[in-house]
């Protein structure tokens, strides 16, 4: 047996497929004329902050930058960009040094952690133009011509990452933060402030405190803190 649509089923069907194919018609012919300026935020989450903000300095008049020096990676770089530039921005568009991540662009994921004059800075909330005389230190900075650092070769060993977003920030605040260990700096679970531990009593809670400002979207903190320890281990054997 053979089943058919009844014939008043079939024209309302073709007459309801006709009509919405001529409105849509009609509406795309509408927004395309009226052509919008696509609103900042839209371009903010569909390109993970970079369309926005790249767009935002471009969107300056060229006759409101500003041209100034940074020492970056142990290099004079010249840099003519709008004063409002991040330090993040100004390393990623501007000078090509696009290991430092951006994340949050906000303050909460340290993927963009800097060293600034040896300490762990985040580079998203930092004005470039702020940092003329500082000595700022960028992954790409980190290791030797030939050799990599001992906290590059300590991740990779003990396979501390997996998409590898988050590493260069790792890394980077990994290092600052065995530093300031060794300057017996405390951190918010030291028992003792007056007191605090040296890097050979750093222990595990000290270390995950320590790094809680980098976030990991994998998960990969078990084999982080591996790694962290790895190098905390051997520069405690090098004292
Ligand atoms: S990008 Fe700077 S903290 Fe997230
Ligand atoms: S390794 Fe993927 S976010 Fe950390």
């Amino acid at each position: 047996m053979t089943l058919r649509a009844p014939s008043r089923g079939r024209r309302s069907f073709s007459h309801d497929f006709i009509g919405r194919a001529l409105r849509r018609r009609f509406f795309f012919r509408v927004v395309e004329q009226l052509s919008f300026e696509k609103p900042q935020r839209w371009a903010y989450t569909r390109g993970m902050g970079e369309t926005a903000i790249s767009s935002r300095v471009e969107a300056a008049p060229s006759n409101s930058t500003v041209r100034f020096h940074l020492h970056v990676n142990g290099e004079e770089r010249t840099l003519q960009v709008d004063p409002r530039t991040s330090l993040l921005d100004a390393l990623r568009e501007h000078l090509a040094l696009t290991g430092s991540k951006k994340g949050c662009d906000q303050g909460q994921c340290g993927a963009c952690t800097v060293h600034i004059n040896n300490r762990r800075e985040l580079a998203c909330l930092s004005l470039a133009i702020a940092h003329q005389g500082d000595q700022i230190t960028t992954i790409e900075g980190l290791a030797g011509e030939e050799k990599l650092h001992p906290m590059q070769s300590a991740f990779v060993e003990c396979d501390s990452f997996q998409c590898g977003y988050c590493t260069p920030g790792q890394i980077m605040s990994a290092v600052a933060m065995l530093e300031e260990a060794a300057q017996t700096i405390p951190s918010h679970v030291t028992p003792a402030v007056s007191r605090p531990p040296g890097l050979q009593e750093l222990s595990l809670e000290e270390i995950r405190e320590r790094m809680s400002g980098n976030i990991c979207r994998c998960g990969a903190y078990p084999n982080i803190v591996e790694a962290i320890q790895q190098v905390q281990k051997a520069k405690e054997g090098g004292r």
